[in-house]
């Protein structure tokens, strides 16, 4: 039977993000980072096919990938609103992680699930950050799936995409509360 950890539910039940433009520096350090990087990888994963991996955007490669978002957003015909909003997460960015979904060839795991497990990444990066006293943020963003931006910016091959990039950095405020689903009205007891 594994322990039980009540800090570790009560984390779970209060959780919540920190909005990636109310963050400030500092940023964690590599050496911070790097066991919040290793809890993502703990990550549920059907077959180990390890279908992702990590590439840390440090605050020095932020202006480059503003400036790519709004030529992208400019090449894709985007209205200003649009490009203004693929700058800005680079722009305000200190540091954010993106988790990079890399499907791999296998004939047992579908690549749906492959997909899943990115995500999965992404939200126990989050959680790993936030547990760490971090404020942190799940973005994607137009720019996220744009083959254009993703190949340019971040040098992903056609197997791989962003599953998330996560910012991590220090609060400043509060976060407020969001509303949070009505747990009756998305459960099914199954008796029979
Ligand atoms: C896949 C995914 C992509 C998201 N992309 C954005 C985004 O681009 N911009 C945004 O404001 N919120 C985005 N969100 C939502 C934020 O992460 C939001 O802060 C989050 O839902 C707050 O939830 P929490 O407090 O339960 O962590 C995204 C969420 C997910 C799961």
């Amino acid at each position: 039977m594994p322990a039980p950890n009540p800090a570790a539910l009560d984390f779970l039940l209060t959780r919540r993000s920190r909005p990636a433009k109310t963050l400030t520096t500092p940023a964690p350090t590599r050496d911070e980072l790097e066991p919040l990087l290793r809890a993502a990888a703990r990550s549920p994963d059907h077959g180990k096919l390890e279908p992702w991996r990590f590439i840390v955007i440090e605050q020095g490669a932020m202006g480059r990938l503003a400036d790519l978002a709004e030529a992208r957003g400019k090449a894709l015909g985007k209205s200003e609103t649009d490009i203004v909003k693929g700058r800005s997460q680079f722009d305000q960015g200190i540091l954010a992680v993106a988790v990079i979904e890399v499907q791999k060839a296998s004939d047992k795991v579908p690549a749906i699930e492959q997909t899943y497990s990115a995500g999965a990444v992404c939200l126990a990066l989050l959680n790993a950050a936030l547990a760490s006293g971090w404020g942190a943020n799940w973005l994607t963003g137009w720019a996220s799936h744009d083959r254009g931006f993703c190949e340019d910016g971040l040098g992903l091959a056609e197997n791989e995409r962003i599953a998330g990039l996560i910012h991590i950095a220090t609060e400043t405020v509060a976060a407020p509360e969001r509303p949070r689903p009505d747990l009756a009205a998305i459960t099914e007891w199954v008796e029979q």
